[in-house]
Protein backbone atom coordinates (compact mmCIF):
# COMPACT_ATOMS: atom_id res chain seq x y z
CA UNK A 1 0.00 0.00 0.00
CA UNK A 2 1.05 3.82 -0.27
CA UNK A 3 1.94 6.03 2.59
CA UNK A 4 0.74 9.46 3.20
CA UNK A 5 1.31 11.44 6.20
CA UNK A 6 0.66 9.75 9.39
CA UNK A 7 -2.56 11.78 11.18
CA UNK A 8 -2.05 13.11 14.66
CA UNK A 9 -4.80 11.15 16.18
CA UNK A 10 -7.84 9.30 14.81
CA UNK A 11 -10.99 8.91 16.93
CA UNK A 12 -13.09 5.45 16.46
CA UNK A 13 -16.53 5.45 17.07
CA UNK A 14 -18.28 2.38 16.88
CA UNK A 15 -22.00 3.12 18.11
CA UNK A 16 -24.18 6.58 17.06
CA UNK A 17 -23.72 8.45 20.24
CA UNK A 18 -20.39 7.82 20.28
CA UNK A 19 -20.38 8.81 16.11
CA UNK A 20 -22.56 11.97 17.27
CA UNK A 21 -19.67 12.85 19.86
CA UNK A 22 -16.89 12.82 17.37
CA UNK A 23 -18.77 14.14 14.52
CA UNK A 24 -19.56 17.73 16.69
CA UNK A 25 -15.99 17.55 17.58
CA UNK A 26 -14.71 17.69 14.46
CA UNK A 27 -17.44 20.06 13.31
CA UNK A 28 -15.67 22.38 15.74
CA UNK A 29 -12.26 22.17 13.86
CA UNK A 30 -13.11 21.92 10.31
CA UNK A 31 -15.54 23.92 7.56
CA UNK A 32 -16.11 20.16 5.75
CA UNK A 33 -16.00 16.79 6.38
CA UNK A 34 -15.85 14.08 3.76
CA UNK A 35 -17.20 10.52 4.43
CA UNK A 36 -15.21 7.49 2.53
CA UNK A 37 -17.70 4.62 2.68
CA UNK A 38 -16.02 1.07 2.37
CA UNK A 39 -16.54 -2.52 3.85
CA UNK A 40 -12.91 -2.55 4.97
CA UNK A 41 -10.20 -4.82 3.82
CA UNK A 42 -8.61 -1.66 2.94
CA UNK A 43 -6.32 -1.42 -0.75
CA UNK A 44 -4.48 1.15 -2.42
CA UNK A 45 -8.14 1.62 -4.69
CA UNK A 46 -9.51 3.14 -1.09
CA UNK A 47 -6.34 4.87 0.00
CA UNK A 48 -6.58 6.83 -3.40
CA UNK A 49 -10.45 7.78 -2.82
CA UNK A 50 -9.36 9.13 1.06
CA UNK A 51 -6.25 10.94 -0.65
CA UNK A 52 -9.44 12.50 -2.70
CA UNK A 53 -11.55 13.21 0.36
CA UNK A 54 -8.38 14.71 2.30
CA UNK A 55 -8.28 17.37 -0.60
CA UNK A 56 -11.90 17.78 -1.08
CA UNK A 57 -12.46 18.75 2.75
CA UNK A 58 -10.94 19.80 5.84
CA UNK A 59 -12.03 16.48 8.03
CA UNK A 60 -12.33 12.96 6.86
CA UNK A 61 -14.52 10.21 8.16
CA UNK A 62 -14.04 6.74 6.46
CA UNK A 63 -16.62 4.00 7.72
CA UNK A 64 -15.94 0.29 7.69
CA UNK A 65 -19.01 -2.16 7.37
CA UNK A 66 -19.50 -5.04 5.81
CA UNK A 67 -23.37 -4.48 4.89
CA UNK A 68 -25.79 -7.67 5.09
CA UNK A 69 -28.23 -5.82 3.26
CA UNK A 70 -26.53 -5.67 0.18
CA UNK A 71 -25.29 -9.38 -0.07
CA UNK A 72 -27.62 -12.34 -1.42
CA UNK A 73 -28.60 -15.22 0.59
CA UNK A 74 -25.80 -17.13 -1.60
CA UNK A 75 -23.50 -14.58 -1.64
CA UNK A 76 -20.12 -14.57 -0.03
CA UNK A 77 -21.20 -12.08 2.84
CA UNK A 78 -19.58 -14.81 5.75
CA UNK A 79 -16.64 -14.99 3.90
CA UNK A 80 -15.54 -11.52 3.28
CA UNK A 81 -12.22 -10.23 3.67
CA UNK A 82 -12.36 -8.69 6.90
CA UNK A 83 -8.82 -6.97 9.36
CA UNK A 84 -9.71 -4.25 11.65
CA UNK A 85 -6.36 -4.23 12.80
CA UNK A 86 -4.61 -3.68 9.24
CA UNK A 87 -7.30 -1.35 8.28
CA UNK A 88 -7.69 0.85 11.52
CA UNK A 89 -3.32 1.14 11.22
CA UNK A 90 -4.05 2.43 6.89
CA UNK A 91 -6.61 4.70 7.67
CA UNK A 92 -4.10 6.09 10.74
CA UNK A 93 -1.27 6.75 8.10
CA UNK A 94 -3.91 8.18 5.58
CA UNK A 95 -4.57 10.55 7.23
CA UNK A 96 -8.18 9.88 8.17
CA UNK A 97 -9.94 11.36 11.56
CA UNK A 98 -12.56 9.37 12.60
CA UNK A 99 -13.03 5.43 11.69
CA UNK A 100 -16.95 4.60 11.74
CA UNK A 101 -17.42 1.09 12.48
CA UNK A 102 -20.63 0.42 13.26
CA UNK A 103 -21.65 -3.48 13.95
CA UNK A 104 -24.89 -4.86 12.40
CA UNK A 105 -27.16 -4.02 15.25
CA UNK A 106 -25.82 -0.93 15.57
CA UNK A 107 -27.01 -0.37 11.55
CA UNK A 108 -30.20 -2.10 11.63
CA UNK A 109 -31.69 -2.57 15.35
CA UNK A 110 -34.58 -5.21 15.87
CA UNK A 111 -37.51 -3.83 13.96
CA UNK A 112 -35.50 -1.48 11.12
CA UNK A 113 -38.12 -1.48 8.65
CA UNK A 114 -37.30 1.11 6.26
CA UNK A 115 -35.31 1.11 3.26
CA UNK A 116 -34.39 2.68 0.01
CA UNK A 117 -34.83 1.96 -3.55
CA UNK A 118 -33.64 3.43 -6.45
CA UNK A 119 -36.06 2.13 -9.68
CA UNK A 120 -35.09 1.98 -13.00
CA UNK A 121 -31.15 2.45 -12.57
CA UNK A 122 -31.07 -0.68 -9.58
CA UNK A 123 -32.64 -2.99 -12.22
CA UNK A 124 -30.57 -4.37 -14.94
CA UNK A 125 -27.06 -5.37 -14.99
CA UNK A 126 -25.32 -6.12 -11.92
CA UNK A 127 -29.31 -5.70 -10.47
CA UNK A 128 -29.84 -8.90 -12.84
CA UNK A 129 -27.02 -10.94 -11.22
CA UNK A 130 -27.64 -9.55 -7.79
CA UNK A 131 -31.35 -8.97 -6.62
CA UNK A 132 -31.96 -6.53 -3.84
CA UNK A 133 -28.08 -5.29 -4.09
CA UNK A 134 -28.67 -1.47 -4.79
CA UNK A 135 -31.33 -1.77 -1.99
CA UNK A 136 -28.62 -2.52 0.43
CA UNK A 137 -26.37 -0.46 -1.29
CA UNK A 138 -28.55 2.73 -1.14
CA UNK A 139 -30.17 1.74 1.74
CA UNK A 140 -26.89 1.66 3.77
CA UNK A 141 -25.43 5.16 2.56
CA UNK A 142 -28.59 7.10 2.51
CA UNK A 143 -28.00 5.87 6.06
CA UNK A 144 -24.04 6.54 6.50
CA UNK A 145 -25.00 10.32 4.85
CA UNK A 146 -27.33 10.91 7.55
CA UNK A 147 -25.44 9.60 10.66
CA UNK A 148 -22.45 11.36 9.76
CA UNK A 149 -23.81 14.40 8.25
CA UNK A 150 -21.10 14.91 5.79
CA UNK A 151 -20.45 17.16 3.30
CA UNK A 152 -18.67 15.59 0.35
CA UNK A 153 -18.70 11.41 -0.52
CA UNK A 154 -16.33 9.81 -2.16
CA UNK A 155 -17.44 6.67 -4.43
CA UNK A 156 -14.51 4.39 -6.54
CA UNK A 157 -15.76 4.67 -10.56
CA UNK A 158 -15.13 0.70 -10.21
CA UNK A 159 -18.76 0.02 -9.08
CA UNK A 160 -19.90 2.16 -11.54
CA UNK A 161 -23.71 1.23 -11.46
CA UNK A 162 -23.35 2.02 -7.83
CA UNK A 163 -22.03 5.16 -8.50
CA UNK A 164 -25.02 5.83 -11.03
CA UNK A 165 -27.65 4.43 -8.62
CA UNK A 166 -25.85 6.84 -5.60
CA UNK A 167 -26.25 9.67 -7.63
CA UNK A 168 -29.90 9.46 -8.38
CA UNK A 169 -30.64 8.73 -4.56
CA UNK A 170 -28.96 11.97 -3.55
CA UNK A 171 -31.06 13.92 -6.52
CA UNK A 172 -33.72 12.45 -5.25
CA UNK A 173 -34.32 12.36 -1.94
CA UNK A 174 -31.83 16.47 -1.75
CA UNK A 175 -29.50 14.84 0.48
CA UNK A 176 -27.43 17.88 0.96
CA UNK A 177 -24.40 16.41 -0.33
CA UNK A 178 -21.91 16.27 -3.02
CA UNK A 179 -20.87 12.71 -4.80
CA UNK A 180 -17.05 12.69 -5.37
CA UNK A 181 -16.06 9.80 -7.86
CA UNK A 182 -12.11 8.25 -7.83
CA UNK A 183 -11.11 6.73 -10.87
CA UNK A 184 -10.04 2.98 -10.72
CA UNK A 185 -6.98 1.79 -8.73
CA UNK A 186 -5.23 -1.19 -11.23
CA UNK A 187 -2.62 -3.56 -10.64
CA UNK A 188 0.46 -3.17 -12.73
CA UNK A 189 -1.36 -5.74 -15.55
CA UNK A 190 -4.33 -3.45 -15.74
CA UNK A 191 -6.90 -5.95 -13.88
CA UNK A 192 -8.77 -3.29 -11.04
CA UNK A 193 -7.88 -3.36 -7.91
CA UNK A 194 -10.81 -5.03 -5.08
CA UNK A 195 -11.14 -6.72 -1.95
CA UNK A 196 -11.96 -10.04 -3.32
CA UNK A 197 -9.28 -10.04 -5.77
CA UNK A 198 -7.56 -11.52 -3.22
CA UNK A 199 -9.79 -14.86 -3.21
CA UNK A 200 -8.05 -15.63 -6.72
CA UNK A 201 -5.62 -18.70 -7.02
CA UNK A 202 -2.71 -18.15 -9.29
CA UNK A 203 -3.45 -19.13 -12.25
CA UNK A 204 -7.00 -17.53 -11.62
CA UNK A 205 -4.92 -14.16 -11.05
CA UNK A 206 -2.91 -14.28 -14.30
CA UNK A 207 -6.07 -14.80 -16.47
CA UNK A 208 -7.76 -11.88 -15.29
CA UNK A 209 -5.61 -9.79 -16.57
CA UNK A 210 -7.36 -10.57 -19.68
CA UNK A 211 -10.78 -8.69 -18.64
CA UNK A 212 -8.84 -4.94 -18.42
CA UNK A 213 -6.65 -6.18 -21.41
CA UNK A 214 -10.05 -6.98 -23.40
CA UNK A 215 -11.89 -4.14 -22.27
CA UNK A 216 -9.09 -1.61 -23.39
CA UNK A 217 -9.06 -3.52 -27.00
CA UNK A 218 -12.84 -3.51 -27.31
CA UNK A 219 -13.07 0.60 -25.78
CA UNK A 220 -10.67 1.52 -28.84
CA UNK A 221 -12.57 0.36 -31.13
CA UNK A 222 -15.76 1.18 -30.22
CA UNK A 223 -14.21 4.99 -30.01
CA UNK A 224 -12.94 4.18 -33.41
CA UNK A 225 -17.13 4.03 -34.56
CA UNK A 226 -16.91 0.35 -34.41
CA UNK A 227 -20.75 -1.01 -33.86
CA UNK A 228 -21.08 -2.58 -30.56
CA UNK A 229 -23.25 -5.40 -30.82
CA UNK A 230 -20.73 -7.90 -32.86
CA UNK A 231 -17.48 -6.46 -30.99
CA UNK A 232 -18.84 -7.46 -27.54
CA UNK A 233 -20.06 -11.00 -29.17
CA UNK A 234 -16.22 -11.17 -30.03
CA UNK A 235 -15.07 -10.08 -26.63
CA UNK A 236 -17.29 -12.50 -24.50
CA UNK A 237 -16.19 -15.36 -27.01
CA UNK A 238 -12.14 -14.23 -26.19
CA UNK A 239 -13.32 -13.83 -22.05
CA UNK A 240 -14.73 -17.27 -22.30
CA UNK A 241 -12.06 -18.57 -23.97
CA UNK A 242 -9.69 -17.37 -21.46
CA UNK A 243 -11.34 -18.65 -18.64
CA UNK A 244 -13.87 -16.11 -17.54
CA UNK A 245 -17.67 -16.29 -17.83
CA UNK A 246 -19.14 -12.87 -18.47
CA UNK A 247 -22.69 -12.40 -17.09
CA UNK A 248 -22.88 -8.93 -19.13
CA UNK A 249 -20.89 -7.07 -21.32
CA UNK A 250 -21.91 -4.11 -22.59
CA UNK A 251 -21.44 -0.31 -24.22
CA UNK A 252 -24.20 1.80 -21.74
CA UNK A 253 -25.03 5.58 -21.22
CA UNK A 254 -22.99 6.28 -18.54
CA UNK A 255 -25.99 7.99 -16.79
CA UNK A 256 -29.25 5.91 -17.38
CA UNK A 257 -27.23 3.22 -17.90
CA UNK A 258 -29.50 2.48 -21.34
CA UNK A 259 -28.00 0.12 -23.82
CA UNK A 260 -25.53 1.96 -26.74
CA UNK A 261 -25.14 0.24 -30.52
CA UNK A 262 -22.60 2.41 -31.09
CA UNK A 263 -20.30 5.22 -28.76
CA UNK A 264 -21.35 9.04 -29.49
CA UNK A 265 -17.88 10.06 -29.70
CA UNK A 266 -18.32 12.72 -26.54
CA UNK A 267 -17.11 9.94 -23.88
CA UNK A 268 -20.30 9.99 -22.08
CA UNK A 269 -21.09 6.00 -22.87
CA UNK A 270 -19.24 3.44 -20.50
CA UNK A 271 -18.22 0.48 -21.41
CA UNK A 272 -19.16 -1.88 -18.61
CA UNK A 273 -18.01 -5.67 -17.29
CA UNK A 274 -19.00 -7.79 -14.88
CA UNK A 275 -17.27 -11.72 -15.25
CA UNK A 276 -16.91 -14.80 -13.14
CA UNK A 277 -13.78 -16.71 -13.04
CA UNK A 278 -13.72 -19.32 -10.27
CA UNK A 279 -15.37 -18.30 -7.02
CA UNK A 280 -14.91 -14.09 -7.60
CA UNK A 281 -16.96 -11.68 -9.66
CA UNK A 282 -14.35 -9.23 -11.15
CA UNK A 283 -16.60 -6.03 -12.34
CA UNK A 284 -14.78 -3.33 -14.24
CA UNK A 285 -15.83 -0.18 -16.85
CA UNK A 286 -14.15 1.98 -19.31
CA UNK A 287 -15.30 5.50 -20.09
CA UNK A 288 -15.98 5.28 -24.06
O1 LIG B 1 -18.51 -0.23 -2.56
C1 LIG B 1 -18.62 -0.64 -1.39
O2 LIG B 1 -17.62 -0.97 -0.73
C2 LIG B 1 -19.99 -0.75 -0.75
O3 LIG B 1 -20.94 -1.10 -1.70
C3 LIG B 1 -20.41 0.52 0.01
C4 LIG B 1 -20.52 1.71 -0.91
C5 LIG B 1 -19.39 0.81 1.10
C6 LIG B 1 -21.77 0.31 0.67
O4 LIG B 1 -21.75 -0.76 1.56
Amino acid sequence: MTTAPAALSMAIARDLPALRREIAALRRRAASVALVPTMGALHDGHLSLIALARQAAEAVVVSIFVNPLQFGASEDLARYPRDEEGDLAALRAAGCDLAWLPTPEVMYPPGSATTVEVAGLSAPWEGVQRPGHFRGVATVCAKLFLQTGADVAVFGEKDWQQLAVIRRMVRDLDIPLRILRGPTMREPDGLAMSSRNRFLSPAERAAAALLPATLREVAAALRAGVAAAPMLQAAEARLRQGGLVPDYLALVEGETLQELEAARGDGTARLIVAARLGTVRLLDNLSV
